[in-house]
């Protein structure tokens, strides 16, 4: 099939077989090294990694895929400011896109993304933004490939706060057919502009009740309750999402679910110790699998 991706900056125009081209790619890469050495689309190219925010797993793994498909990443930190801040966003696309093959981008401003897209001519990768994450939604998708089986009709229960990270998964579960429920408190729910983005064949149902929510999941998914830029609301997230935590008695109504974590966690929060270090858990195989679903990814925009 062919891959009409030009960028990656939200899966919302992605099809399913597209998504799943690219968790087939990386199954292959990751059972097999010679399958990316073979075709090493980035040689003799060079992808500015661009992080307006900090990051483990998400420089870690575009700059490990980056080396094995033969490129060169280089890596411009939160100390350079934000994009936009000291030249207009255009100018640093046009004259970026000038010296480099691609753009790997953490961001706050989720149009900042748009802009370079649309303007400096080389695929654009979201690493994050306030918005969205979706790279972290195509390593969960395999995570939830390789632990489930499958992924059409997993049922798969979000609890805690609708960020960038349950938005991702929400377009990608849904393209692949899982059914997901995002357990939240009132004030914080999906909005009817994102709701719309939403397509089948899968589902994604929004309720309060945390127990109702993870009853017979699949997967059990958290994240934090306060994103990166988001600190100052801390006190007041941590009071109305403490009866959304993950822990041993909300996990003892999905006893056979797996317990997924983009991660970082913060332990005692939006997760217990017991549960992201038990038995359920698969947060290092999820955060591995970044790595394997971004090369596939890169080695299917860049080709
Ligand atoms: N999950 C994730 O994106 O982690 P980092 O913030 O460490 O990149
Ligand atoms: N929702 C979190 C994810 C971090 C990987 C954030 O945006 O800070």
């Amino acid at each position: 099939m062919a891959f009409g991706q030009k960028h990656c900056v939200t899966l919302d125009a992605y099809s399913a077989g597209e998504l799943t081209e690219i968790l087939d790619l990386a199954v292959r890469q990751k059972a097999d090294a010679e399958v990316y050495r073979r075709t090493p689309v980035l040689k003799n190219k060079a992808v500015g990694l661009v992080f307006e925010k900090p990051s483990l797993r998400t420089r870690l793994s575009f700059e490990v895929a980056i080396a094995q498909l033969g490129g060169q990443a280089i890596y411009l930190g939160p100390e350079a400011g934000r994009i936009g801040e000291r030249e207009p966003v255009l100018d640093f696309a046009k004259v970026s896109a000038r010296y480099l093959d691609g753009f790997v981008l953490r961001v706050h401003d989720h149009s900042v993304l748009e802009e370079c897209a649309k303007h400096g001519g080389v695929p654009v990768i979201n690493a994050l933004s306030d918005d969205r994450h979706p790279c972290q939604a195509l390593g969960d998708m395999l995570t939830i490939r390789e632990k489930l089986g499958k992924i059409a009709g997993a049922r798969i229960a979000y609890v805690g706060d609708p960020n960038n990270v349950c938005k991702s998964l929400a377009v990608a579960a849904c393209k692949l057919g899982a059914e997901m429920v995002i357990a939240s408190p009132h004030h914080y729910r999906l909005d009817d502009g994102f709701r719309k983005v939403l397509k089948g064949p899968g589902k994604v149902r929004e309720e309060s009740d945390p127990q109702a929510a993870v009853a017979g999941a699949d997967a059990v998914y958290t994240d934090v309750w306060t994103s990166m830029g988001q600190e100052e609301e801390a006190d007041a997230r941590a009071r109305v999402f403490r009866p959304y935590q993950l822990n041993e008695a909300l996990m003892a109504k999905a006893p056979k679910a797996v317990v997924m974590h983009c991660l970082p966690a913060h332990r005692g929060e939006e997760v217990t110790e017991g549960v992201i270090d038990g038995p359920q858990s698969v947060v290092y195989d999820q955060a591995e699998n970044r790595l394997h679903a971004q090369r596939a990814l890169m080695t299917l925009l860049f080709a």
